[in-house]
């Protein structure tokens, strides 16, 4: 049987914009931006646009077409083909591990989005009086108070969800199921070519009706000007940077795996320079233009602009669905703002849901010759039971997304570059770039690919223990150094908890692909 295919190239790049089109787009963007210096914050974002993004978007599209041409969708089994080296299949378990862990929070966070998209329509949000406006913490309490209900958030080691979340959460499970079950083009190729047209839409209307928003607080130019005056001294700090290549990463989907397994689904001839160029394009546009113009000029018409950045400041989920919500609920026809907002959410993640759970369910078929439905059902049965952690163990959702989703991610994407420009052959991997291109990319790319792109993402890396190595080294010159190395290595169980799983989830995935290597050799 052969292996699927997309249907048409514009159903294609629309699935690889729905990949990469997510939360991190209208959330996750602008709260960074706000974060680190503004303005000031796109400037290392181009460049690592330009340096790690864009380079690694057309390695990652060559690796998976390579893979799928062979019969191989995941890393495991596509690192092999391209480094004969006995490790290159372990290596490549961080291509199932990344993105498996991150949907076992992601379909949660989205499945909030649904929730709060019907609540708002049927007018379940709390209300509050205009009059209180003037006093942003007053008035967005019920707000955060509602978040902290829904979601069960709060102190204690184990959380509370409401009823209507974790049925929320299940409904969504169920359409992902759905959608995975009618496979790549009659599924998820379908989904985008509805969905993201809508969402461009959706990202549209929100943006004029928050653009023309004015109260006695402030305006939504207020809001721009803050967003993207630059402050020139903020350049020289590092966590801007790092800051900057890591939202470039989370939000064109780099180091996931997600991208490679979408790619194996092209012919061998088909296009990959122009379509890789063109879905980022999309992401860009939905992330720069519409991400920046709605949460965050929003928040600073309603509360004025430092108190729109104190809600940046206190995290994405905050501006999403306490101060958002907040806004709508006191201009007119606030309830379909309110639920065109949070579908317009919805629809960023699911179609980034279904791409990262995609892989696994790729590999049980490729390498376990699973059938399509049983491979769906023992991915998305995994996934609904390991979801409860982050669901109900305080601090775990945050752990799996330090580790799966900031860091290795980078020591992935790393590796990824590495295999294909070294441990494979720097002329094949440029010609594999190449062929059957619309466009033919111009030769410095291939040295950033080989040289720049590597660098930079090892900076990037090193960066982490070095800092650490500081933080104990400073800690020792003034005699508190056991101090700083129980603070360090100390955390609660629960934090423990989740540490010994995410082991235990790379451990069974080695063991899968070593069970794989010897049924390959007998
Ligand atoms: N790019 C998505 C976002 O911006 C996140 C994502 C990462 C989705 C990896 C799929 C795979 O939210």
């Amino acid at each position: 049987m052969g292996r699927e295919r997309w249907a048409s190239r514009i159903g294609l790049i629309l699935a690889m914009a729905g990949n990469a089109v997510g939360l991190g787009n209208f959330l996750r963007f602008p709260t960074q931006a706000a974060q680190n210096g503004g303005g000031v914050f796109m400037i290392p974002y181009m460049i690592s646009l330009l340096l790690i993004a864009i380079p690694l978007m057309w390695v990652e599209w060559a690796i998976g077409r390579y893979g799928g041409v062979r019969g191989h969708g995941t890393t495991p089994a596509i690192f092999r083909l391209l480094w004969k080296h006995p490790l290159a299949k372990y290596v490549g378990v961080l291509g199932l591990f990344v993105p498996f862990v991150v949907s076992c929070y992601y379909v949660y966070i989205e499945s909030w989005t649904l929730g709060y998209a019907l609540l708002s329509l049927f007018n379940k949000l709390p209300q509050v009086s205009a009059s209180a406006i003037g006093h942003p913490q007053a008035y967005l309490a019920p707000f955060a108070e509602f978040l902290r209900h829904y979601t069960g958030m709060g102190s204690q080691k184990i959380f509370h969800p409401a009823l209507l979340a974790y049925v929320f959460f299940i409904v969504t499970i169920a359409l992902n199921v759905t959608i995975l079950l009618k496979g790549i083009s009659k599924g998820i190729e379908k989904l985008a070519k509805v969905a993201m047209p809508l969402l461009f839409l959706l990202a549209f209307i929100l943006m004029i009706r928050v653009i023309t928003l004015e109260t006695p607080c402030g305006t939504a130019v207020e809001g721009l000007n803050f967003l993207w005056e630059p402050r020139w001294q903020e350049l020289a700090n590092p966590k801007v940077w790092l800051a900057a290549a890591g939202q470039v990463f989370f939000t064109l989907s780099l180091g996931f795996g997600a991208i490679i397994t979408y790619a194996s689904y092209l012919k061998r001839y088909d296009d990959l320079t122009l379509s890789a160029l063109t879905a980022s394009s999309l992401n860009e546009l939905a992330e720069v233009i519409l991400g920046g113009s709605i949460a965050i000029p929003a928040a600073a018409a309603f509360f004025g602009v430092a108190a729109a950045q104190a809600i940046a400041a206190s995290g994405a989920f905050n501006l999403a669905f306490v101060s958002l919500p907040a806004i709508f609920a006191n201009i007119p026809l606030g309830h379909l703002f309110g639920f065109t907002w949070f579908i317009l959410l919805f629809f960023a993640g699911l179609t980034s849901s279904v791409a990262i759970i995609q892989p696994v369910i790729t590999f049980l078929e490729d390498e376990f010759h699973l059938s399509h439905y049983r491979a769906v059902v023992t991915t998305m049965f995994t996934l609904f039971v390991l979801a409860h952690v982050p669901i109900f163990l305080s601090g775990a959702l945050d752990e799996m997304d330090f580790w799966a989703g900031t860091f290795f991610v980078v020591l992935f994407a790393l590796c990824e570059v590495l295999i294909f420009f070294w441990g494979f052959s720097p002329s094949k991997a440029w010609a594999e770039i190449n062929r059957g291109g619309f466009i033919k990319l111009p030769r410095i790319f291939f040295y950033i690919m080989r040289y720049v792109t590597p660098i930079f993402l090892g900076l990037i890396l090193a960066w982490w223990p070095l800092q650490m190595i500081y933080k104990i080294w400073k800690a020792a010159t003034q005699a508190s150094l056991v101090k700083v190395l129980q603070e360090t290595f100390s955390a609660p169980w629960t934090i423990w908890l989740t540490r010994e799983l995410l082991l235990a989830i790379i451990l069974v995935f080695c063991f899968l692909v070593y069970l794989q290597e010897k049924r390959r050799r007998s």
